[in-house]
């Protein structure tokens, strides 16, 4: 039975090499060197011409035996060995899972966006509607219909961007077509594609010809317009009070009279300053140069709609009647975020508009 003692002694052997396997290339090392081709077990197996054929099942089957605990000692100590680094590398460079994720930087609205939220949702509960019109506008919506005589000098080349529409479909080759200069073709939009009652607020991007630290060629409006039976100037002067108050605080407003061609009267409503308090001082006693020492700042443009703009948008002006309003909204974000330059809110530069 010298073969039987022979595996005996091969996995005892083995056994104690591969407790001692300090690494995978150790245990590839003595893989060959047991169950290789010409290996401790193939050796052994040599000796089987000298077992008596009755035995040879018996040794056959210890053989098998030996390469099952050799190859079971073999993926034992692979496993430890793995372990062990596993373990010794979070032992070196310890991992404090306490510590706080990494953030994604999150963006934010632009000052611009958030006044112009806020001024929406006001007059969204004084009752108001929300409609967007088109910024590549005919002259008919942006100056016919508002009233604006023919050599009115809004129309003119110095003041109004031109498109000339080499791509527009229908618009090809026409002369009328413009960038509205204004909100207020949205009102002439509204009425005739609904019938009053009419409460709407009609925010968005207007341009002008016109660049410099308090103009940009883009800018933004909100228009508003209110249309029923029996609207008053009072409705005009308590709607745009409240929505003054809602804005800015506690500030007195007055009503001015001014001139727009689609309104009569027409009105400009002002709200004390508030840099200097509606004094025209500052305290040191040098006057205010944000409201030129009147104590007053302009807020927006108004007015009752005028009948020739009713009869444009085929309004009855014998049943209805109506107020208009509108202004910028960059003035308005420039006020509130202390910022000296427009052209500031359209360069994009986050280190500025990350400071809002
Ligand atoms: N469209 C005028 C402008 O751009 C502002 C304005 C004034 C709008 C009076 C109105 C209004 O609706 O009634 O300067």
């Amino acid at each position: 039975m010298s073969v039987i003692d022979d595996l005996r002694r091969i996995r005892e052997e083995a056994q104690g090499a591969i407790d001692v396997a300090q690494d995978e290339s150790a245990l590839e090392t003595l893989r060959v060197r047991y169950l290789g081709k010409k290996g401790s077990l193939a050796l052994a197996l040599r000796g089987m011409g000298q077992v008596p054929p009755s035995e040879r099942p018996l040794v056959g089957q210890a053989v098998n035996e030996a390469r099952d605990q050799v190859e079971a000692l073999l993926a034992a100590a692979k496993s430890r060995l793995a372990r062990a680094a596993l373990e010794a590398e979070l032992e070196s460079t310890p991992l404090d899972v306490t510590l706080p994720g990494r953030r994604t930087a999150l963006g934010h609205r632009h000052p611009l966006t958030r006044t112009l939220e806020d001024i929406v949702a006001i007059f969204q509960r004084l009752g108001f509607g929300v409609l967007e019109g088109p910024l590549i506008e005919l002259d008919f919506y942006n100056f016919e219909a508002l009233n604006f005589p023919k050599d009115h000098p809004a129309r003119d080349m110095q003041d109004t961007f031109f498109v000339e529409p080499e791509s527009l479909g229908a618009l090809r080759g026409r002369q009328d077509v413009l960038l509205r200069t204004h909100t207020s073709p949205v009102q002439v939009r509204a009425m005739l594609s609904r019938r009053p009652p009419l409460r709407l607020i009609m925010p968005g991007t207007t341009f002008r010809c016109d660049s410099d630290p308090t103009h940009s060629p883009m800018f933004h409006q909100v228009e508003g317009l209110y249309v029923d039976q029996g609207v008053s100037f009072a409705d005009l002067k308590g709607t745009l009070d409240a929505y003054a108050k809602a804005m800015f605080g506690d500030r007195p407003t007055r009503f001015r009279p001014s001139y727009f061609p689609f309104v009569e009267p027409g009105a400009e409503m002002d709200m004390a300053c508030g840099v200097c308090g509606g004094s025209g001082q500052l305290p040191g006693g040098e006057p205010c140069r944000t409201c030129k020492a009147s104590g007053w700042v302009e807020v927006m443009g108004a007015g009752m709609v005028h009948p020739n703009v009713f009869r444009a948008c085929q309004v009855d002006a014998e049943k209805f009647t109506g107020f208009a309003f509108g202004f910028g909204v960059e003035r308005i974000a420039m006020n509130r975020y202390g910022i000296d330059d427009l052209r500031l809110l359209f360069e994009n530069d986050v280190r500025f508009l990350e400071q809002f």
